[in-house]
């Protein structure tokens, strides 16, 4: 054992990484165990960064043949499905390469193997090639994720090619005819739009009565729409309870949560996207005495600390939305406090986005969570197709919906269905890290003509009326 680290991460995904370089600016003497051949972890190398790349491609493909004509762009698209690839490998390539690259700058030290915490103060590294390197640390950082956590109460073989998770759904070598998707959330959305633009009939069964299930309804209501628009087929209310392989297949059974007849359905390929567990396994957090919570989550206090001395935690693998933002957020403010500064989350203002066609964006409480909560507000919204940029990009699908305490005006949530409504949350994220009003928004000057006036509208409908509806 050569050096002490001041910090050893284990993980390098945005967690991770953050944290080591947010750490090693401000002076500590940092190094990062990953396990994979590159850095980034799940997000950048199988997860949004991937997966973007494709909804991009995918949704560019689908518009060349549906509303470029109308725009009086007369072409016939073909799909080059090895080029769309290798456009989502190079992406992934240069983002993890960015990584590395920022390591090398911040002088943090990489080491590339699986970590283990051999007591608090000491991380052991098993290589490839099974030899060991003890690191020696005085504060550790778990950051190791999470990982697909399969359907609850069934042991689904995944083979990778017909029945298959997140992870493989964004490789697949051809389109599947027909495709079943597990689980109408983030993931099943996004990868189940990504093949049905690209020709896959595809059918959504989700156990809630609702997709997104934690999404404001009349968002999640509007949104299925305009998904049965685009093909997407669903099975609300249906629990699945069998997915197998078959002689030309796969095949999925479900019968209704509410009770009646099975049903099967065969497919191509069947995507599982029933979400993600936290990943602590061989960890040796049992040996380091590192407490779990009752969901396996390392339990951690308001400082990220666990009750270990030395050893913290941040990311997928504690409590909380498992979203890449939420996790760099915790990594800035974890190495700010190991630098003796206040690091600080507000998880009241973290926004979410689901970067379908169009997007689903929302930051703050929804509509149900204030009528369950007893409180007194007001909605404002405001319709994209009264909007005049959407109109002339022929975006003209959803609406802003600002909600917002009916007595103080102070915005409690904002939602939006439409297109960049991913990038416009921002905004809305951003008025309510400072506490503001929907009249403070309202009274911000918008450049005209774009899609941020439909936001300012629906601020406007909050605490008066719209201008332009
Ligand atoms: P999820 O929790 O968003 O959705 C899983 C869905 O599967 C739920 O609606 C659940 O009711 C349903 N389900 C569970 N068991 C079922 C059964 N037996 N039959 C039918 N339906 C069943 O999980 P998902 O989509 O796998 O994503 C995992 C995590 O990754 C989430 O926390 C998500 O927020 C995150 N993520 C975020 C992204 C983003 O921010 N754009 C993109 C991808 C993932």
């Amino acid at each position: 054992m050569a050096d002490t680290f001041d910090l050893v991460v284990i993980g390098s995904g945005p967690g991770g990484y953050v944290c080591a370089i947010k750490a090693a600016q401000l002076g500590l003497k940092v190094a990062v165990v990953e396990k994979r051949k590159t850095y980034g972890g799940t997000c950048l190398n199988v997860g949004c960064i991937p997966s973007k790349a494709l909804l991009y491609a995918s949704e560019s493909f689908a518009e060349a043949g549906h509303s470029f004509a109308q725009l009086g762009i007369e072409v016939e698209p073909k799909l080059n499905l090895d080029q769309m690839m290798a456009h989502k490998d190079k992406t992934v390539k240069a983002n993890v390469d960015g990584v590395a690259f920022l390591f090398k700058k911040n002088k943090i030290t990489g080491v590339t193997g699986t970590g283990r915490i051999k007591s608090a103060g000491e991380v052991e590294v098993t290589k490839d090639d099974g030899s060991t390197e003890t690191l020696a640390a005085k504060t550790i950082c778990i950051a190791t994720g999470s990982d697909v956590a399969g359907i609850p109460g069934l042991d689904v073989k995944f083979d990778e090619t017909t029945i298959v998770s997140s992870d493989h759904a964004i490789a697949l070598p051809k389109v599947p005819e027909k495709m079943v998707v597990v689980g109408g959330g983030v993931i099943g959305l996004e990868l189940g739009s990504v093949w049905a633009r690209l020709g896959a009939k595809v059918t959504v069964v989700e156990f809630l009565d609702k997709i997104l299930g934690p999404m404001d309804q009349e968002v999640s209501t509007a949104f299925q729409k305009l998904l049965v628009k685009q093909g997407l087929e669903f099975k609300l209310g249906a629990k699945v309870t069998g997915v197998g392989k078959t002689e030309a297949g796969a095949k999925v059974t479900f019968e209704p949560v509410k009770g009646g007849e099975a049903e099967t359905l065969d497919a191509d390929v069947v995507l599982v996207a029933t979400g993600r567990k936290p990943y602590t396994e061989g960890l040796g957090l049992e040996e380091a005495g590192v407490k779990l919570d009752e969901r396996g989550r390392v339990e951690i206090d308001g400082h990220f600390k666990t009750n270990v001395d030395g050893i913290y935690a941040i990311g997928d693998v504690v409590k909380g939305a498992m979203l890449a933002h939420k996790a760099e957020d915790e990594g800035v403010a974890l190495a700010e406090i190991l630098a003796g500064q206040a690091g600080h989350v507000n998880y009241d203002a973290i926004p979410s986005v689901v970067y379908t066609e169009p997007e689903v964006a929302s930051v703050g409480k929804t509509e149900e969570e204030l009528k369950k909560a007893g409180v007194d507000y007001k909605v404002g919204k405001f319709p994209f197709m009264a909007n005049g940029r959407a109109r002339a990009m022929l975006k003209t699908d959803g609406f802003v919906k600002i909600l917002v305490d009916a007595r103080t005006d102070r915005v409690l949530g904002a939602h939006i269905l439409g297109a960049d409504a991913g990038d416009l949350i921002a905004e809305a994220a951003l008025l309510m890290e400072f506490g503001g009003a929907s009249e403070d928004l309202a009274r911000v000057s918008h450049a005209h003509p774009t899609l941020s006036e439909a936001v300012r509208e629906a601020a406007f409908a909050a605490f008066a009326k719209p201008i332009h509806i």
